[in-house]
C-alpha cells in the first residue's frame, strides 16, 4: 500500500507523508504552503471564496474543473494538479485575461470574493470558447459577492475572450497529463496519522475488502455532505475509505433498457446522459447546488447521504431507480425508496456500498416532469422536491409514479396518489382526487424553508402544474381513444 499522496501544485510536485485525513485543501494551501490568495468565508461550500481549480490527466489532454477548497480533504488531490490564484499571472508578470478582464471592468470593491470568481472563469476559460450569458452565469452561480455587484463580473467573464493569450496551463498540459499519469498508482492509498486512518482503494474488488475490514468507515465520495460533517461539526472521522479513485464507479453505461450510473459519478460526469434521456432531470441538475458542488458531488453521495431534502432521490423514485448495492458477499439490488427507512437511516449494511444506479428509460408515451421549489434560484436547498411519471393510454392514467422531498423524514413514493390517480381519466375530476389523496398523504415539517401547511399546498399545486403541462401532450391518444369509441 501506498502511504504517501503525490500531486502537482501548480507545476511543482509535492509528496507529503505525514498527512491529516481530513485537513481540507483550504487550510493546507493557507497555513502550511502559506498561499492565502485562496479565501475562506463559509467554510461550507457556499460562497466560493475558496475556489480552486483540479485538474486530472484525460489520455494527453488535461480535464479541469472548479471545486471548493474548503470541503476538499488533503488526500483526495493524490494524482491530480491543484492551481489556485497565484499560478495565474504569467512568468513574465503578464495577467492572465480573467484578471485583466476583472480589473479592467472594475469587476472588484473588497476584493474578498475575487480570488473565488478569478478561479471559477479560469475554469470556464478553459473549458469554454464561447460561453452564452446563461453559461457564464451557470459558472459563476457559486460565488458570491457582497458589494461589487454581478454585472461587471459577468461583463468581465464576456470579455476575458477578447484578449489575445496563449493559455500556458493548455500549452503543457500534453506534459501535465503525462507527469500526472506517471504519479497515478494501482496501488490502494492507506494513510495513518494517530487514530484517523485514510484508504483510496482503486477498484471496485480492493473496496469491497477494505469495507470487509473495516464495516463501518465513512465512505467519502465527494465530500459535499462529509466535509461538512468535519469543517461545520467537528466530527472526528476516524476510518474514512474515498471511492473518487475508482474509475469503473464513474462510469455511464447507456444500456438497452436503463441508463447505469455507477455511483461516484459526480453531477457533471453525469449530466450530459441524464438531461439527454430525462430532459427535465437536466434542468432540475442546473439548479442543484453550484458549479463548483456539482463538480466534485455525486448521486451515489446525494442517495447515500438520505436527506429528506436531496434533489435526485424523488426524480429517481418517479423514474423506478433501481440501487445496485455491493460487498465482498456481492450484489445485491432493491428499488430506490426502499433504500430509506427512516430519518437518515438507509437499508446499506456495514461493509456495503452503492455501486451503480439502474434508471429505466423513459417510453414515448410517457410524460415526465420534475420541480424544485426553493426561496432562490441557483444554490438553495429545497422545501419540496417533486417528480411525477404518468403513462396515459386511451385517455386512462394506466401508470403512475410519484416521488416527493421535503415532505416525510426521508425522500418518499407518493403510492397513496399513485393508486388514486391509476384508471382514472386523465382530467380535471381526477386530478382533483389526486390533490386530495396527496394533501393526505404525507404529514410534513414546519422548519425554516417552510411551514407543513405550505409544503402540503405546494405539493398539491405541483400535481396540477404537472397535469396543467402535459394534459395537451397526452391528448391526441384520448382524441384517438374517443374517436375510437
Ligand atoms: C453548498 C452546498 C449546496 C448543496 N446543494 C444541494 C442541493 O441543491 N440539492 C441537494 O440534493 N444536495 C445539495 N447539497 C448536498 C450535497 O452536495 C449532495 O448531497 C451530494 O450529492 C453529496 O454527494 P457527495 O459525493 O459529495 O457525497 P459525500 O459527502 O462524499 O457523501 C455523502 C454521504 O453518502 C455516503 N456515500 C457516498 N458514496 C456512497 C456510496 N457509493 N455508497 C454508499 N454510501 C455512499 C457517505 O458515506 C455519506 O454518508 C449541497 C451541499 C452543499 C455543500
Ligand atoms: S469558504 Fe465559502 S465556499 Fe468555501
Ligand atoms: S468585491 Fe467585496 S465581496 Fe465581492
Amino acid at each position: 500500500m501506498r502511504r504517501s499522496i503525490r500531486f502537482l501544485l501548480g507545476h511543482e510536485e509535492r509528496e507529503l507523508h505525514d498527512v491529516d485525513p481530513t485537513m481540507t485543501v483550504l487550510q493546507y494551501l493557507r497555513s502550511e504552503e502559506r498561499k492565502t490568495g485562496t479565501k475562506e468565508g463559509c467554510a461550507e461550500g457556499d460562497c466560493g471564496a475558496c475556489t480552486v481549480v483540479i485538474g486530472e490527466p484525460d489520455g494527453e489532454r488535461m480535464r479541469y474543473r472548479a471545486v471548493n477548497a474548503c470541503i476538499l480533504f488533503l488526500p483526495v488531490l493524490d494524482g491530480c494538479q491543484l492551481i489556485t490564484v497565484e499560478h495565474l499571472k504569467r512568468e513574465d508578470g503578464e495577467l492572465h485575461p480573467v484578471q485583466r478582464a476583472m480589473y479592467e471592468l472594475h469587476a472588484s470593491q473588497c476584493g474578498f470574493c475575487t480570488p473565488g470568481f478569478v478561479m471559477s472563469m479560469l475554469a470556464l476559460y478553459l473549458n469554454e470558447t464561447s460561453p452564452s450569458r446563461d453559461t457564464i452565469c451557470d459558472a459563476l452561480a457559486g460565488n458570491l459577492c457582497r458589494c461589487t455587484g454581478y454585472r461587471p463580473i459577468i461583463d468581465a467573464a464576456q470579455a476575458m475572450y477578447d484578449y489575445d493569450w496563449q493559455d500556458p496551463l493548455r500549452a503543457r498540459e500534453a506534459e501535465t497529463a503525462a507527469r500526472l499519469t506517471a504519479l497515478r498508482s494501482e496501488e490502494t492509498l492507506a494513510l495513518v496519522r494517530g487514530d484517523r486512518r485514510y484508504f483510496a482503494p482503486q477498484s471496485v474488488e480492493a473496496l469491497a475488502e477494505l469495507l470487509a475490514e473495516y464495516p463501518r468507515a465513512t465512505l467519502l465520495a465527494g465530500g459535499t455532505d462529509v466535509g461538512l460533517w468535519v469543517t461545520k461539526l467537528h466530527q472526528d472521522l476516524d476510518t474514512v475509505v474515498y471511492l473518487g479513485a475508482i474509475s469503473e464507479l464513474h462510469t455511464i453505461v447507456e444500456g438497452e433498457a436503463a441508463l447505469e450510473i455507477g455511483a461516484g459519478a459526480t453531477y457533471t460526469e453525469a449530466f450530459d446522459a441524464l438531461a439527454r434521456h430525462y430532459p427535465d432531470f437536466g434542468e432540475l441538475l442546473r439548479r442543484l447546488a453550484s458549479t463548483q458542488i456539482r463538480n466534485s458531488g455525486t448521486i451515489g453521495g446525494n442517495i447515500g447521504n438520505g436527506s429528506p431534502i436531496g434533489d435526485s432521490m424523488p426524480v429517481l423514485i418517479a423514474l423506478g431507480a433501481e440501487l445496485v448495492l455491493r460487498s465482498r458477499e456481492g450484489e445485491r439490488r432493491m428499488p430506490i425508496e426502499d433504500y430509506f427507512i427512516e430519518y437518515r437511516k438507509t437499508a446499506l449494511r456495514p461493509g456495503e456500498f452503492i455501486e451503480r444506479i439502474r434508471v429505466p428509460y423513459l417510453a414515448p408515451e410517457d410524460q415526465f416532469r420534475c420541480y424544485k421549489i426553493s426561496k432562490r434560484f441557483d444554490q438553495d436547498i429545497s422545501a419540496v422536491c417533486a417528480a411525477f411519471k404518468v403513462r396515459v393510454e386511451q385517455g386512462r392514467v394506466v401508470d403512475a409514479s410519484i416521488g416527493f422531498g421535503g415532505v416525510a423524514a426521508t425522500p418518499v413514493r407518493a403510492r397513496a396518489t399513485e393508486a388514486a390517480l391509476k384508471g382514472q381519466a386523465w382530467d380535471e375530476a381526477s386530478i382533483a382526487k389526486g390533490e386530495e389523496a396527496l394533501a393526505a398523504e404525507f404529514t410534513p415539517l414546519t422548519d425554516m424553508r417552510a411551514s407543513a401547511d405550505y409544503r402540503r399546498l405546494v405539493s398539491t399545486r405541483l400535481l396540477r402544474k404537472f397535469f396543467v403541462e402535459t394534459v395537451d401532450l397526452a391528448e391526441p391518444t384520448r382524441v384517438l381513444a374517443e374517436e375510437v369509441v
